[in-house]
C-alpha cells in the first residue's frame, strides 16, 4: 500500500485520457499531471527534440514524489521510453506494448490498422510490438498530424473534424482493417466521430485506456495501490490554465480549475 503519487504526462491534452480511465478503476490513487501545452505539439517535431522535451517533463514530475509514471503519450513512448527509464527506478509505463497487444487480441482477420502522430508512424514502434506477439498479423499505419491542433483547440466533433478524419483513415478502410489502434492519446477524445465513421465491424483500441490498465497491473502486482477512498488530483500545464482545464473539464466530467496550475519548466541540461 503507498500514498505516493502517479505521474502521467503527455505534451498536452492527450494523456487525459489515461487519467480518465485510472480515476474509474483505481478511484483512491493521488495523480499528478503534466501537460506541456506550451510545446503541443510534439507529433511532428524530430526524435531528438521530442526526447529533449520529454526527459524535461519527466524530470519535472519527478520532484512530485512519485511510486510510478505512466507515459500518457504515443509519440513519446514511441522514441523516448528508455531515456526516461534510465532517469528513474520507479516504474516507466509507456502506451506502445500494452496497445499493441490489446488490438492483437481484439483483431479477427489479423489486419490492424495504426493512426498515430508522424513521428510515431515513423518510428514503427507499433510494426515492431505487433510483430514480437505474432509476426502473421498485417499492419498498416496512418499518420493524422491535423488531429492533435484539432483537439487542443477545442474540435471534438464537427464539420471540420469530420473532413480530415474521412481523409486519414479512408486508406485503412481500403485495405479492410478489422481493429484500429488510436495510437496517440488524444485521438480517443474524436473517438464518437471515429467510431461513427469506422461503424461497427471495426474495433478501436483507445491507447491511454490501455495503458492506464497496464499500469493498474503493475501496482497491484508490486503490492503499490493506495488504501485511500479518494485520491487528489493535481495538473500542471506550460501554458495559460484557461484553455486546458476548460476542455479537460469537459472531458473529464468535473471542474478542474481549482486543481489546475501554470509552471515554467526547467529547460537548462
Ligand atoms: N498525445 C500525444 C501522442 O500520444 C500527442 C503528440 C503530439 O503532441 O503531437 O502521441
Amino acid at each position: 500500500m503507498s500514498d505516493l503519487q502517479i505521474g502521467v504526462f503527455d505534451s498536452g491534452l492527450g494523456g487525459l485520457t489515461a487519467v480518465r480511465e485510472l480515476m474509474q478503476i483505481l478511484p483512491g490513487e493521488n495523480i499528478v499531471y503534466f501537460g506541456d501545452t506550451a510545446r503541443v505539439p510534439y507529433g511532428t517535431r524530430s526524435r531528438d527534440m521530442i526526447r529533449t522535451f520529454a526527459k524535461q517533463d519527466l524530470r519535472f514530475l519527478l520532484e512530485k514524489n512519485l511510486k510510478a509514471v505512466l507515459v500518457a503519450c504515443g509519440t513519446i513512448s514511441s522514441v523516448a521510453l528508455p531515456d526516461l527509464r534510465g532517469m528513474t527506478d520507479v516504474p516507466v509505463i509507456g502506451v506502445v506494448e500494452p496497445t499493441a497487444a490489446a488490438a492483437c487480441k481484439a483483431t479477427r482477420k489479423g489486419k490492424i490498422g495504426i493512426l498515430g502522430t508522424s513521428a510515431t508512424v515513423k518510428s514503427q514502434s507499433y510494426h515492431r510490438a505487433i510483430e514480437a506477439i505474432d509476426p502473421n498479423i498485417e499492419v498498416f499505419a496512418q499518420a493524422c498530424p491535423l488531429f492533435v491542433p484539432l483537439v487542443e483547440n477545442g474540435y471534438l466533433t464537427g464539420d471540420l473534424v469530420e473532413l480530415a478524419a474521412k481523409e486519414y483513415i479512408a486508406p485503412l478502410q481500403e485495405v479492410g482493417v478489422d481493429t484500429v489502434i488510436l495510437g496517440c492519446t488524444h485521438y480517443p477524445l474524436l473517438k464518437p466521430v471515429l467510431s461513427r465513421l469506422f461503424g461497427s465491424g471495426v474495433t478501436l483500441i483507445d491507447s491511454g485506456r490501455e495503458a492506464a490498465l497496464a499500469l493498474a497491473e503493475t501496482l497491484k502486482e508490486q503490492n503499490a495501490l493506495s488504501s485511500a477512498a479518494e485520491g487528489t488530483r493535481r495538473y500542471y500545464v506550460s501554458d495559460e490554465v484557461s484553455n486546458f482545464s476548460h476542455i479537460a473539464g469537459m472531458f473529464l466530467d468535473r471542474n478542474i480549475d481549482g486543481e489546475t496550475e501554470k509552471v515554467t519548466l526547467r529547460t537548462d541540461g
